[in-house]
């Protein structure tokens, strides 16, 4: 049965464990469906996705920063999510978009996924992580990488979120003090 859109926001999480099985290629062509069906601003799609299943790549790639980049040596896909410098101003928030599609249209296909953020992280040694994705991958100066979302099958089924929601965030009609400690 299809799940109702809170259900699928309710059930994502960040899955950093897959098993070994394969994805089937419709399911790589369904999410890239949605990332192309992602809105731009002005309608100027300055995303750009670079799908990696090359094992060695993918090792690279959860070496572009010291954490949280460690679950690519397992998945099946990294979709290198990028943007084109030249073509939006806010690339920024268009790939973003497009990274946050992919991740409900991964839970929509039962499978796994997590944002790793390339943009603004890099080694101990200060080497930007978006330098090693530039040189794993050969981007070209005006493509710069935003997140990779790493894909692959669940291992297991995760707690969805069940937890209060902090409707103090939430202000009606401008800033209400009231609702912050
Ligand atoms: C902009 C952004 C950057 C993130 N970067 C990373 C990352 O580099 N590595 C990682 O393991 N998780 C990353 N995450 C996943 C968050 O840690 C995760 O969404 C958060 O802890 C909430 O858990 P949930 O996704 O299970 O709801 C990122 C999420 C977002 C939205």
């Amino acid at each position: 049965m299809t799940k109702s859109f809170v259900d699928l926001l309710r059930s994502r999480r960040s899955i950093r464990k897959y098993a070994t099985e394969p994805l089937d290629p419709e399911m790589v062509v369904q999410l890239m469906e949605a990332a192309l069906l992602a809105p731009s601003s002005k309608g100027k799609r300055p995303c750009e996705f670079i799908l990696v299943d090359d094992k060695q790549k993918l090792v690279a790639l959860s070496e572009c920063k010291n954490f949280g980049a460690a679950m690519l040596r397992e998945a099946s896909l990294g979709i290198v999510v990028c943007g084109r410098m030249d073509v939006s101003d806010v690339w920024i928030e268009d790939t973003s978009v497009a990274a946050t599609t992919l991740l409900y249209q991964a839970e929509a296909l039962g499978l796994g996924a997590c944002w790793v953020q390339v943009r603004e992280r890099g080694l101990d040694d200060d080497t930007p992580a978006a330098l090693v994705v530039r040189s794993v991958l050969g981007l070209p100066a005006e493509v710069e990488p935003l997140a990779i979302i790493s894909v692959g099958r669940k291992l297991r089924d995760s707690r969805p979120h069940d937890e209060e929601l902090p409707w103090e965030k939430v202000h009606t009609n401008g800033w209400n003090n009231a609702n912050q400690d």
